[in-house]
């Protein structure tokens, strides 16, 4: 049998599920019974009745899908598959942005490690972020990691004050696009939509700004075939063609997240097969992550 098909039957034996994000290779896009983006798929991980998730993304899209379904297994098939926009903030950082500014709620972009979730009053994603905020009473916020999704709110929503922590974080894939990238674009032609991790001058040149999932339903909407310029990781060029094949799109080749290409049909095989790796985290951090969690997932998109 392939190394497909042994995933597909491991998968109905076990009764798993296998989430992918958008940015996966497009073969495991292919396998995975839901593809999106971060709240889509932390919104099915709290759907789901299968007894075992496996996560095919980075840790802390893992983590989160864990910290909502404690009693369920939560594998990742590459267990260093982490993102390093998370890795740029700690607890230590949120609570002396905390200290500095007394009675500010911090908002954490998913993004970020369980451990730092642990110290957050809500939680985002790039979907959700504005409404998240303006669900807020206060005017001043705390957000992190990524300062670029902080300025995005921050301009969406002038009447409040958004404190970025840290200042600069950032996502690497995201910053490689520059102002030449949005002037060959515009030579190109079609519509740019960048994703809201890119800087804010991107944003502003670009038509629109959306997560990847965002992206998905722009593309979706248009009556007619239509060109687009994605600023975002490429393979969300493979996800929207499969869904609207007479559609083109322009992705940058090198904007390549490598940890989500660290997930191959070879350790998805291996994941199903032996269970690995489990995704496990200490009980007091899962309970104070999972009220932030939830208050997002009730707010939604
Ligand atoms: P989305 O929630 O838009 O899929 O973004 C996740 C991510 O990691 C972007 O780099
Ligand atoms: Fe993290 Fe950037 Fe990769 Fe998204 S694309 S998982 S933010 S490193």
């Amino acid at each position: 049998m392939s190394v497909k098909g042994r995933i597909i039957s491991l998968k109905n034996q076990k009764n798993a599920i296998i989430l992918a994000h958008n940015y996966q290779r497009p073969e495991i896009q292919d396998l995975a019974d839901v593809v999106g983006d971060s709240l889509e798929l932390a919104q099915k991980a709290r759907e789901t009745d299968s007894p075992l998730i496996v996560f095919c993304g980075v840790l802390f899209m893992a983590e989160t899908a864990k910290i909502i379904n404690p009693g369920k297994k939560v594998i990742i098939p590459e267990k260093d598959a982490t993102c390093p926009l998370a890795d740029q903030l700690s607890p230590s950082l949120i609570l002396e942005a905390k200290e500095r500014h007394p009675g500010a709620p911090v908002v954490l972009y998913i993004n970020s490690t369980a451990e730092c979730k642990a110290h957050a009053d809500v939680i985002c994603t790039s979907a959700n972020a504005v409404k998240v905020v303006r669900s807020l009473p206060e005017r001043e916020v705390i957000v992190g990691p990524d300062s670029n999704l902080a300025a995005y709110i921050q301009g969406q929503i002038p009447e409040k004050e958004i404190i970025a922590i840290p200042p600069g974080g950032h996502c690497y894939v995201h910053e490689c696009f520059t102002y030449e990238d949005l002037e060959s674009a515009r030579k190109r032609g079609g519509e740019i939509i960048c994703h809201p991790e890119c800087r804010p001058e991107i944003q502003r040149g670009s038509d629109m700004v959306a997560s990847t999932g965002g992206m998905v339903r722009l593309v979706g909407s248009r009556k007619g075939n239509a060109a687009w310029n994605i600023l975002t990781e490429r393979e969300m060029a493979y996800r929207l063609k499969t869904l609207y094949p007479g559609h083109t799109f322009h992705v940058k080749e090198d904007a390549i997240c490598e940890d989500m290409k660290k997930t191959t049909l070879e350790n998805l095989l291996l994941a199903l097969e032996y269970e690995q790796y489990e995704v496990t985290l200490p009980p007091d951090i899962m309970d104070r992550a999972r009220g932030a969690i939830e208050r997002m997932l009730v707010i939604g998109r």
